[in-house]
């Protein structure tokens, strides 16, 4: 048979949010910017559509330009029910023609992994130079994850699997690890030694919208605590690896993962959550959660990790937050000068800057000033979205943006182990008291 060396996007769950929303939009981006390749798209969904219909469904959210005409061209539709395995030969029909090295996109709930995975090895669709690209969230809790990673790797290799958090195809969360490993003088800095407190915010000034009904299954700590929030600690605190390579990378952010230890939690819920669409309307999931963490690594002991992240709160932003003069109460500080911070801001500004105190120019006090790389002013406003990274990522097989089986593991360890209390009350678009004080001695840095 023929050899065809194009790339084929199998998207099972085609017609759904994500699918229209990102990941089409960046495959579209990808081919704009002449990074595809040859190529084939194949969607799925249980609806009978013809392939118009379907690229005019999936086309609604794309900025077309002259090219989007070549681009559907690539589009192919399949119609197939996840738990028919009929549907699968449709599917393995329709992979006849197309390029040979397949990626599978599962962009559906992980209830349906199971079946499906079972579904592309009995019909041998995963080939050798295939990819299987498993949306979050990846199981409920630490069983069902493990269940999870066990069925997948009886049926594929490590290898050929691409756990997804998006958000470490972020530039600025990518960024982190040539931050710190690059630059000699900044990761000495980040230990004990130096830093007083870590905060790592993910804060969105909008509610469950449309997806009320899976948020209410998972809240704040099941779905962005336990996957951003904590590979984000996982970076800020993992120890030198060995070599940049996506093995040495992930042994050294499990090793921090199996030092968190859960201190203190506090969690709300917006006031009308309970009316929102698909919200139970006695619900006690939260919408929002604080953590107080510590990592029981020698690099970090005694440094507390305020982890934050909620829905309906007064500002969409993300950023990691560092702050040093672990001792401020020098003769220095007395003179107005304030510690001495890091701050690495994911979205919406993209940027990486310090806070040092300078002179006042023709006095004697101290303001402060900061030393900023702002990503958007030097790149622009267009770098590749989250979604755009991690395609091109996964063919190019590199799996160091993506979550290995112990790490995601890990993850679920620390949430199963946590005490989850009942949510206090807030009002859309306030931080909540008790948010606010949660730090000793310090405030959130940006939340109001
Ligand atoms: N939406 C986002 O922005 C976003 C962001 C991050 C992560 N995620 C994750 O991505 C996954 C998908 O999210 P989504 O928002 O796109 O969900 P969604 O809008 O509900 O879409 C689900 C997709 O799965 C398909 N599907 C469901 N049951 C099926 C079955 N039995 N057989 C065949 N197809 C079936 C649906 O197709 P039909 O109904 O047409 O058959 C649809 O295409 C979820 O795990 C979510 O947590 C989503």
């Amino acid at each position: 048979m023929e050899v065809n060396n194009g790339v084929t996007f199998v998207l099972l769950g085609g017609t759904g949010d994500l699918a229209r929303k990102k990941l089409l939009p960046s495959l579209y981006n990808l081919y704009k910017k002449g990074k595809l390749g040859e190529f084939d798209i194949i969607g799925t969904s249980r609806h009978d559509l013809s392939r118009e219909e379907y690229v005019r469904h999936v086309g609604v959210n794309i900025d077309k330009h002259e090219t989007w005409d070549e681009f559907k061209e690539n589009i192919r539709f399949a119609q197939l029910n996840f738990y028919n395995p009929e549907d699968y030969e449709v599917l393995q029909e329709k992979l006849l023609g197309c390029g040979d090295e397949r990626l599978f996109y599962l962009a559906t709930l992980p209830q349906h992994f199971d079946v499906i995975n079972d579904n592309l090895s009995s019909h041998d669709l995963v080939n050798e130079t295939s990819k299987v690209l498993y949306e979050k969230p990846f199981g409920d809790d630490l069983k069902s994850a493990k269940e999870l990673n066990r069925s997948i790797n009886e049926l594929f290799p490590e290898k050929n699997i691409y756990r997804i958090d998006h958000y470490l195809d972020k530039e600025l969360v990518a960024n982190l690890s040539i931050l710190r490993f690059s630059n000699s003088i900044i990761d000495p800095i980040l230990s004990a030694e130096y830093v007083d407190h870590v905060q790592i915010i993910a804060s969105e000034n909008f509610g469950v919208e449309e997806r009320g009904g899976f948020y209410d299954r998972y809240g704040a700590v099941k779905d962005f605590f336990q996957s951003h929030l904590l590979q984000l600690l996982s970076l800020v605190g993992m120890s030198t690896p060995e070599k940049l390579d996506s093995r040495c990378i992930r042994d050294e952010k499990v090793r921090a993962l199996r030092g968190v230890d859960i201190l203190d939690t506090i969690t709300g819920q917006y006031e009308g959550y309970r009316g929102e669409e698909g919200v139970d309307e006695d619900s006690t999931t939260e919408t929002l959660t604080a953590v107080r963490a510590a990592l029981n690594r020698p690099r970090w002991q005694g440094v507390p990790f305020y982890l934050l992240t909620g829905k309906n709160l007064a500002k969409k932003y993300s950023q990691i937050y560092v702050q040093f003069d672990k001792n401020n109460q020098s003769s220095m500080s007395s003179n107005g000068t304030i510690p001495n911070s890091l701050v690495v801001s994911i979205q919406p500004d993209r940027g990486i800057y310090f806070v040092i105190n300078t002179k006042v120019p023709g006095g004697i006090g101290t303001e402060p000033a900061k030393m900023e790389f702002c990503h958007t002013c030097h790149h622009g406003p267009n770098t590749p979205s989250a979604y755009e990274n991690l395609f091109s990522q996964a063919l190019a097989g590199d799996q160091r943006s993506f979550i290995r089986y112990d790490e995601i593991e890990e993850q679920w360890r620390i949430v199963d182990g946590m005490e989850i209390p009942e949510p206090i009350t807030y009002e859309p678009g306030e931080v909540p008291e008790e948010v606010q004080n949660f730090i000793q001695d310090g405030e959130w840095h940006g939340l109001s």
